[in-house]
C-alpha cells in the first residue's frame, strides 16, 4: 500500500491539465510534476544535437548524456537540462512541432517512465501528462482526464503564446499543431492517449479555474488524512 498520495492528470493537449494540476499541488501543498516538459526537453535536446531518431542506438546514447531537473517556485514548474533553464524555449514552435515524434519513440518513453515513477514513489504528488495513469502510476488512487473543445483549447493556447511574445504564429497554425497531436497522441503505438477506465472525466470548456478546482478538491477530500 502507497504511503504517498498521487494524482494523475490525463488528457489532450493545451486543455488546462497544467493549470488544474498546479492549483491543486498549490492548494495541497504537494509536488507537481509537468511530464509533458521532460518530452519537450528531450525533443530539445535532440533537435540541438541533431539527434537521428530512427538510430536506437543514438538515441540510447543521447538519452545518458540528458539530465532533467525540475525546480519548484510558486508552483511554476521550472525545468533544467543539463543544468540549463529551457523552460520558456520548451514551449516554442520548434520544439511542439517535433515532439509527438520524440514522444512516441519507446526508448525515450521507457527512460522518462521510469524517471517519473521515481519522483512518485514517496512523496505527494500531481503529475500531468497522456499516460500517466494508465502507464507510469495505474495504482494511483485518483486519475482525472480532462477534455475542452478544440477550438477552445486553441484559443487558450494562441493568446498564452501571445503573452509571451510569439506574434509570428496564426491561431489557424495552433489549432492545425493541436489536431496533429492529438492525432498522433491517441494513434501512436507506445502507451497512446486513452482514459484509464477508472479516470474522472472532467470536460472544462464551460468552466471556470475555480469551478475546476473546486471540482477537483471534492474528489480528493476523502483520500486525505483525516
Ligand atoms: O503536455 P504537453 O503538450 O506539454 O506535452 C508535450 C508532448 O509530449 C505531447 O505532444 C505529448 C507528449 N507527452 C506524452 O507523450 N506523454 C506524457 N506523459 C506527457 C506528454
Amino acid at each position: 500500500m502507497r504511503k504517498n498520495l498521487v494524482i494523475a492528470i490525463d488528457g489532450y493537449s493545451s486543455c488546462g491539465k497544467s493549470t488544474l494540476a498546479k492549483a491543486l499541488a498549490k492548494k495541497l501543498g504537494f509536488i507537481y510534476v509537468d511530464s509533458g516538459a521532460m518530452y519537450r526537453a528531450v525533443t530539445l535536446y535532440f533537435l540541438r544535437n541533431h539527434v537521428d531518431i530512427s538510430n536506437d542506438e543514438k538515441v540510447t546514447n543521447a538519452l545518458q548524456d540528458i539530465e532533467l531537473n525540475f525546480h519548484s517556485r510558486d508552483y511554476e514548474s521550472h525545468i533544467t537540462l543539463n543544468g540549463e533553464e529551457v523552460s520558456d524555449e520548451i514551449r516554442l514552435m520548434p520544439v511542439s512541432e517535433n515532439v509527438s515524434e520524440v514522444s512516441a519513440h519507446k526508448i525515450v518513453r521507457h527512460e522518462m517512465v521510469k524517471q517519473q515513477q521515481r519522483m512518485g514513489k514517496s512523496k505527494n504528488i500531481v503529475m500531468d501528462g497522456r499516460d500517466i495513469g494508465t502507464t507510469v502510476f495505474p495504482d494511483a488512487p485518483l486519475k482525472f482526464f480532462m477534455t475542452a473543445d478544440p477550438k477552445i483549447r486553441a484559443e487558450r493556447r494562441f493568446k498564452e503564446l501571445e503573452s509571451k511574445g510569439n506574434n509570428e504564429i496564426t491561431l489557424e497554425e495552433v489549432f492545425e499543431n493541436l489536431a496533429h497531436r492529438d492525432y498522433a497522441d491517441t494513434t501512436r503505438k507506445e502507451s497512446p492517449l486513452i482514459r484509464a477506465e477508472d479516470a474522472i472525466i472532467l470536460d472544462n470548456t464551460d468552466l471556470t479555474q475555480k469551478e475546476q478546482l473546486d471540482f477537483a478538491m471534492e474528489k480528493v477530500e476523502p483520500l486525505l488524512p483525516q
